[in-house]
């Protein structure tokens, strides 16, 4: 259910947006960079206030893979892909989190706690292989270190690495 501070916000990006041409991406955009997703109830509310079909704006944010349906999780992990961490096994550091996680990258936890983002460059190859937690980076990650990573957010007990 969206609330009034949800729809204001929408009001409010779609009359910034006027005058410009064919706006449906930009306001799709900052939805999500102000609300953090672009779910279903958004979308109903863009097609509303904008006049743009609801199918078209689905069609934009599956189209580009930066748009997120659902809500992020309470942490969001991002798991550096890029060339210098790929060299230095950011394929196990993934696998590890999908296991302990028991998600795939673009995937919430069930608990809501985790989300799973894989990413080219985090811009500190020199720590390679790295994550980053919110706000948070870690370097020289080791897929035995992932579990006490994680208990860092949560007492994680369920995260069991076999
Ligand atoms: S390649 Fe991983 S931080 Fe740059």
């Amino acid at each position: 259910m969206m609330d009034v501070k949800d729809r204001y916000i929408i009001d409010t990006i779609i009359e910034k947006c006027e005058g410009v041409r064919d706006p449906a991406l930009i306001i799709l955009q900052n939805v999500q960079e102000i609300l953090g997703y672009v779910g279903k109830e958004y979308l109903e509310y863009v097609s509303e206030k904008s006049g743009y079909p609801l199918v078209e704006l689905y069609g934009i944010i599956t189209f580009y893979p930066q748009f997120k349906l659902n809500p992020p999780g309470k942490n969001t992990i991002k798991v550096c892909q890029g060339t210098a961490c790929h060299v230095r096994g950011s394929d196990r550091i993934l696998g590890t989190l999908e296991e302990l996680l028991k998600i795939s990258p673009g995937e919430t936890t069930e608990n809501r706690l985790f989300s799973l983002e894989s990413v080219r460059c985090l811009g500190c190859c020199g720590l390679a292989p790295t994550i980053m937690i919110n706000k948070k980076t870690y370097g020289r990650v080791k897929p035995s270190n992932l579990k006490n990573i994680l208990a860092e957010y949560e007492e994680v007990d369920q995260y069991v690495v076999e």
